[in-house]
């Protein structure tokens, strides 16, 4: 069995998940100013010989994402600007003549297995890492990893799809819980293998829809679209420009000569999940007091028209949405003129009214952007995801990346006490059979 071992030079040591297990990284979590080494196909083809005693028949790779910029506007129908990146979860298999789906999983070492015919339409479950133990590895640990499974083979299922079983064996390195949507990465993987062994055609938008119905329906987590559809639809060295009403992409090339680099923050922060609904409530009774099927279909000139009968917190969650829907718009303007200066602007304006409009930043994440913000290799920087702890991103000079990675920890090190990770990405394709 090939064993990962986790890299623990001093600079940063990976946490161990509630369960005291290593994390779904398995101790592949970036260090500060390190280049990174992706898993490639040999990395898991080998273990699956090794568990299976053939080479796989199919090698799928699903990655994570990082938002430039369109921060909780999925959900308002509107647009965001998300780059797939060159961390991901990855499945080789090969097809089984039941409907049994028996997967090894390298990160938690740990073998689950479920029925295609087990899977009833679920009540709205609790999330799987406080749900009762769906399985175990004989030593008592457990992990919810495998719903992510069941619930895209449940979904595909509920939407006509007549899936086969299979066998394989799952790794990945997007660091879980940051922000950088390690589950959808799951999900899609998932989705593709599925797809693989009962031959069904691939069409990724369709199948991001699928993977985003388990999260809403199986997992509990009532996202958007976007991680699951840039997981499936991104582009080498280009940003997704993404209409979440239409869910038509655009391919926009990041800016010459600069870097997108992730900062995290190393904080996490628990309550998202309800914070994150209650943002969704506010934005639905904000579109509701306009008279619009959502906030994409509002402009600033009729939140202001009818901002006295609105309630205050609500007018400036509206307000955070309709000014970021237009920032994005204007982003991608400025990526096909790659300029990156304007880019940078608009991403400080989006952490401006993330912080300030929507609420869901935090001291850590203000931090990051502050120490980042002060380099002069920086355009612009920004919390990104849902908020409240995980990831800042920013846009450098590509020629002094490596410098302000070093320099950008080291600051937030200095001023928070918090050890971070601090990396430069790169924007990957998605979805892929290797
Ligand atoms: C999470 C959700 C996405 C999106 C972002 C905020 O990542 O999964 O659908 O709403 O938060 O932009």
């Amino acid at each position: 069995m090939v064993k990962r071992t986790p890299k623990t030079d001093g600079l940063y040591i990976p946490p161990l998940d509630p369960e005291g297990r290593k994390r779904h990284d398995g101790g592949r979590f970036p260090q500060s100013g390190r280049r990174h080494m992706p898993i490639g196909k040999a990395e898991i083809s080998a273990p699956f010989a090794e568990r299976l005693g053939q080479s796989p028949r199919w090698v799928v790779r699903a990655p994570g994402r990082v938002n430039l910029i369109g921060e909780h506007t999925d959900y308002n129908d509107g647009f965001v600007l998300p780059l797939a990146i060159d961390r991901a979860v990855w499945i080789a298999l090969r097809p089984r003549e039941d409907r049994i789906v028996s997967v090894y999983s390298i990160d938690y070492e740990q073998a689950c297995e479920f029925s295609l015919d087990e899977l009833v339409t679920p009540a709205i479950k609790p999330r799987p890492s406080v749900a009762p133990p769906s399985a175990t590895d004989g030593r008592g640990f457990v992990s919810g990893w495998i719903e992510y499974l069941k619930g895209t083979a449940w979904s595909l299922q509920e939407a006509g799809h007549r899936l086969r079983g299979w066998e394989g064996v799952l790794v990945g390195d997007v660091p879980r819980g940051a922000g950088l949507s390690s589950s959808a990465a799951l999900e899609m993987a998932a989705a593709r293998a599925m797809a693989a062994a009962g031959d069904l055609p691939w069409e990724p938008a369709e199948m991001a829809k699928l993977a985003r119905r388990a999260e809403n329906q199986w997992i509990g987590v009532n996202c958007g679209i976007m991680d699951q559809l840039i997981s499936a639809a991104g582009r080498a060295g280009h940003a997704l420009l993404i209409d979440c009403r239409s869910l038509q992409t655009e391919p926009v090339p990041l800016p010459p000569g600069t870097s997108v680099v992730v900062l995290d923050t190393s904080t996490r922060r628990g309550l998202v999940d309800s914070a994150y609904n209650e943002r969704r409530r506010q934005c639905e009774e904000a579109a509701r007091l306009l008279g619009v099927p959502a906030l994409r279909d509002a402009t600033i000139e009729r939140l202001q028209r009818s901002a006295e009968k609105m309630n205050p917190v609500v007018l400036r969650r509206a307000r955070h949405v309709i000014a970021e829907n237009d920032r994005t718009l204007r982003a991608a303007d400025a990526m096909r003129r790659g300029d990156a200066v304007e880019l940078g602007r608009l991403m400080h304006q989006s952490h401006r009214s993330l912080r300030d409009d929507y609420e869901v930043s935090s001291d850590a994440l203000n931090a990051m952007v502050e120490c980042a913000l002060a380099r002069r290799s920086c355009f612009g920087a920004r919390m990104t995801g849902a908020g409240f702890g995980g990831c800042a991103v920013a846009l450098v000079r590509a020629e002094a990346a490596d410098d302000f990675v070093r320099g950008t920890a080291a600051a937030y090190q200095h001023k928070t006490g918090h050890s971070p990770a601090v990396y430069v990405c790169q924007a990957a394709d998605g979805v892929e059979m290797m």
